[in-house]
């Protein structure tokens, strides 16, 4: 298996692992809305291919906190992450939000926002993102909403509201 960055050619095939995996088409609109939003990072856009085909697919997206003193703090949002369903529970998806975390922290990001399992991404090492006082805009429970330091510290004073660009509200 290959983890790499997407390419123009990979993009029809990440839209159906998209919209395969969460079994609902806007999952892939999804990921082809934010491509064409100026903040995209094609690097941060990963695929994991075996045997030339695309199995699996994660983005990264910087969004912000609104922090309590009305400043704003740039984060990465890991959404979304898929794994076509014949190549499901074989690792795939741990690599690929590995070498997305490794990516991000090579890129210069210092955290990562993410809603999810509250029992499975730890072991990644998100936290609950409400020890730092980070609240989502969505009103989900607070142990599903998780964050991750990649650099000592970088959450610390970043308590607020994180807000999403419009792609994210529209599916
Ligand atoms: C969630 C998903 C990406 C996992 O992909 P995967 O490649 O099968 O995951 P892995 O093989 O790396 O992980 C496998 C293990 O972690 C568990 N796991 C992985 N993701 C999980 C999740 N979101 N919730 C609960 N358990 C999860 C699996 O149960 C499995 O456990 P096992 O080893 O005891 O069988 C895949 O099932 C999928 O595409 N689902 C639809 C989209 C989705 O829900 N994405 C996550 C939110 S954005």
């Amino acid at each position: 298996m290959k983890i790499r960055p997407e390419t123009l050619s990979d993009c029809p095939a990440i839209t159906e692992v998209n919209n395969l995996a969460f079994g609902q088409p806007n999952k892939g609109k999804l990921v082809e809305n934010l491509r064409k939003n100026p903040k995209f990072i094609p690097e941060l856009s990963l695929v994991a291919e075996i045997d030339w085909k695309i199995a699996g697919h994660i983005l990264f997206f910087p969004v912000v906190i609104k922090l309590e003193n009305s400043e704003e703090k740039e984060i990465m949002s890991l959404a979304p992450v898929a794994v076509l369903p014949e190549f499901q529970r074989q690792g795939i998806e741990g690599e690929l939000i590995r070498e997305g975390l490794k990516a991000c922290q090579r890129l210069g990001y210092d955290s990562v926002i993410f809603l999810g399992h509250p029992e499975y991404y730890p072991k990644f090492g998100f936290k609950p993102a409400n020890k730092w006082r980070i609240t989502d805009p969505f009103g989900v429970p607070n142990e599903a909403f998780m964050a991750l330091e990649l650099k000592v510290e970088a959450l610390e004073g970043a308590g607020g509201v994180v807000e999403y660009p419009g792609e994210f509200l529209e599916v």
